[in-house]
């Protein structure tokens, strides 16, 4: 599969089988995140992998975003200078989009869930798992094998594209 055909294959998965996700899974996944761009090379991210029932259950309770989903990761930012802090979001993004993808190619199904920038989340996020002061959840996403097939497609819309200006 080349990089195109995983971008329109990459759905969002809600249906999962139980079977767990092998660690050398995650470490595909966890280097397609940190290989992603962020502002001014400074890859102010962070991780956190959950495949333990008891967490992933208290955290989605505490979300109110159950899922059948064996694991999860946790995206986070960790600024240390001033273009992690005006960046580390955006970097974020592209680091979950980059695991999202890697999923794809793995085998694997994802699904992005909000946490930045509801308040509530945050605050829910860092209270399950332990996050200190400077550690900023972005999303969790839930990963393992699917258990629906949704097809690949394109959202392509020519009227949303602009030649030489607007
Ligand atoms: C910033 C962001 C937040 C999202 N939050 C959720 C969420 O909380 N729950 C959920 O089921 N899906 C969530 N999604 C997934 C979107 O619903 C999904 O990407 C969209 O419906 C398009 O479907 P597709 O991913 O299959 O292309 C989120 C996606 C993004 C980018």
């Amino acid at each position: 599969m080349n990089v195109i055909e995983a971008i329109l294959a990459r759905r969002s998965v809600r249906e999962y089988e139980a079977r767990p996700v092998e660690r050398e899974k995650f470490r595909a996944l966890l280097e397609a995140g940190m290989a992603g761009p962020s502002g001014m090379n400074t890859r102010p991210w962070a991780f956190v992998v959950i495949d333990d029932p008891a967490r992933l259950d208290e955290l989605r309770a505490r979300l109110n975003k159950p899922s059948t989903a064996p694991a999860a990761i946790v995206v986070c930012g960790q600024p240390v200078d001033d273009a992690g802090q005006r960046y580390w979001a955006l970097d974020c993004a592209a680091a979950t989009e980059n695991i999202l993808l890697a999923a794809v190619e793995l085998g694997l199904g994802t699904c992005w869930i909000a946490v930045h920038p509801k308040p509530d989340a945050i605050a829910a996020t860092r209270e399950v798992l332990g996050l200190p002061a400077d550690v900023n959840p972005l999303c969790v996403i839930n990963v393992g094998y699917p258990a629906e097939q949704k097809e690949p497609r394109t959202q392509y819309d020519d009227s949303r594209v602009h030649w030489q200006g607007w």
